[in-house]
């Protein structure tokens, strides 16, 4: 199931005279008169709108705050022209208080974009004319309004079987004004916003579509049919290839169901091998989490068709790194399975022998992830790894700790503080956690080599339990990061910004921030 797409393209024309539907500007609120020298409560034009207010003969501001417009930060109020520029509409987007001396965060110009598209709905053709930096600055924010507009005008195509009539069409194309749409660096600002957001467009499609129609092995050949077709390695390890290769994890998990498991690895081979370095991305692929025979409550277990988030950002970020070509060398590890309550089913009580060859006592078939993911660890180490990034919709501990929208990471130090600076920078905060000692000790075994939870299914450090588990199957020569996105990889609430609802596609973009700063600093 693939959602319409939206196109992206750079105009230097007057923004008064682009014949487009509707063009977007921005303006700031101003919140006291002190402050801005001006009215109290009075709405300032960002920079872009000139032309546009040119052709208002001054009356922009004024007629914009009698239709109701504060400037406060996702708000999008739309105003007839009526022939005073080309474009039928002018949509003014709310950017909060002018930055002093500064443009906008990329992130609050990365919202107002998506706020935008995403409210011009049933329009074809938008231009943005939104405040860029004519700085060092300048690709930051054109990449950030970029992938905004093409995240908002995101929607997932669904399944009724109906047309409906009262919904309108996403933006199909997209221009945005920029002082030069020759310059080779915004051009190439564009290419490479483009294929970040189709990424995270892809898995936020992967994420959406419903369980019945995504489970391990047609999850795998979406993947690998993909991931082939962008010119990625691509191995498959079927059930029968996984009981030959010992991988207990992986098959334990997916035993329970008629829907056979899977692991697929895609591999990313850069011309003339880079610069040496080797990075690992691992996701967690659980297409649907009942809990097993640890059964989940009722309540919000449909949720749980989200449990594939990592695989899907790892499967979808390895088709933006075929297009963006790193000079890194870059994997994919994508373990897949479905857990579920049967009479086949892995139990709590069971042993399990992993990958690595470490035994498992099992103690809650619901901490399914990490059964999986030790496994698709192991085989990245083994296969050579100088970095390793794994990411999972793993404990709801994490959304206790953190909330919704910001990931725990866990792992070597260097390399977490690297995750939390990408998560900055592309607007997916994550936040370093620790892995106590006390916590691994709670997770000794009387029987085997470690439980899979805490000995006593103590909560305590639920988040780093998982964190402490998984680092049992890095090798020590390999930096690692695990990156829980219970909370901020899918989203319940209605759309904001750049998010819709369901699937978010985070972290796509902090993984291709690391693959680029692993390809540009080793
Ligand atoms: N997939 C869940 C974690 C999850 C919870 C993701 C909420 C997104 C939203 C995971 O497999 C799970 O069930 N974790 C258990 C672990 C426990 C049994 C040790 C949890 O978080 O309660
Ligand atoms: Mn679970
Ligand atoms: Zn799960």
């Amino acid at each position: 199931m693939t959602s319409p797409r939206t196109t992206l393209s750079l105009v230097d024309t007057d923004p008064a005279e682009l014949a487009v539907d509707a063009i977007v500007i921005g303006v700031h609120s101003q919140t006291t008169e002190q402050e801005s020298g001006s009215p109290a409560g009075a709405l300032l034009l960002a920079s872009g709108a000139e032309s546009i207010a040119a052709a208002f003969d001054g009356k922009l501001t004024e007629t914009l705050a009698l239709l109701g417009a504060t400037g406060g930060p996702g708000e999008v109020i739309k105003l007839a022209t009526l022939g005073t520029v080309t474009a039928p509409v002018v949509a003014a987007v709310g950017l909060g208080p002018e930055p002093s001396g500064a443009a906008p965060a990329p992130e609050t110009l990365r919202r107002a974009a998506g706020a935008a598209v995403r409210a011009l709905a049933g329009a074809a053709r938008v231009a943005l004319a939104l405040p860029l930096p004519d700085d060092a600055d300048a690709p930051a924010a054109l990449r950030a309004v970029g992938e905004g507009a093409l995240l908002g005008g995101y929607r997932f195509a669904g399944y009724k079987t109906k047309p409906q009539p009262a919904r309108r069409a996403p933006v199909a194309e997209v221009l945005v004004a920029v002082p030069d749409a020759a310059d080779a660096t915004a051009q190439a600002e564009v290419t490479r916003a483009q294929a970040v957001a189709g990424a995270v467009r892809t898995s936020r499609d992967w994420v959406n579509t419903a369980p019945n129609e995504l489970r391990p092995p047609s999850f795998a050949d979406a993947v690998a049919t993909a991931a082939r077709e962008a010119g990625l390695g691509v191995e498959v390890l079927d059930e029968a290839a996984l009981a030959a290769g010992g991988y207990g994890g992986i098959l334990a998990v997916g035993q329970g169901s008629e829907a056979p498991p899977r692991l697929v690895k895609l591999t990313y081979t850069p011309e003339g091998g880079g610069n040496g370095k080797r990075v690992a991305l691992v996701g967690k692929g659980i297409t649907f989490d009942t809990g097993g025979i640890s059964i989940k409550p009722a309540q919000g277990m449909w949720e749980m068709k989200s449990d594939m988030a990592g695989a899907a950002a790892v499967g979808a970020a390895m088709l933006a790194v075929a297009a963006l070509k790193p000079s890194v060398a870059v994997t994919g590890y994508l373990p897949m399975a479905e857990n579920m309550p049967s009479g086949t089913s892995y139990r709590p009580g069971d042993v399990i022998t992993m990958y690595s060859g470490k035994r498992v006592e099992v103690l809650n078939t619901d901490a399914e992830g990490r059964m999986i993911l030790a496994d698709a660890i192991a085989r990245a180490c083994e296969d050579g790894a100088d970095y390793l990034f794994e990411t999972s919709t793993l404990t709801g501990g994490q959304v206790i700790a953190l909330g919704k929208k910001i990931a725990g990471v866990m792992g070597t130090p260097e390399l977490c503080e690297r995750v939390r600076a990408a998560g900055d920078a592309t607007g997916e905060p994550a936040w370093p956690m620790p892995l106590p000692d006390e916590v691994r000790k709670g997770m000794d075994s009387d029987v085997a080599d470690i439980s899979q939870v805490n000995a006593g299914m103590d909560r305590a450090g639920h988040m780093l339990q998982g964190g402490v588990f998984l680092r049992e199957f890095v090798t020590d020569e390999v930096a690692w990061a695990h990156i829980d996105i219970a909370g901020p990889g899918y989203h319940s609430g209605e759309a904001t910004g750049y998010w819709t609802k369901g699937g978010t596609g985070v972290p796509v973009r902090t993984l291709l921030h690391l693959v680029d700063d692993v390809a540009a600093n080793g």
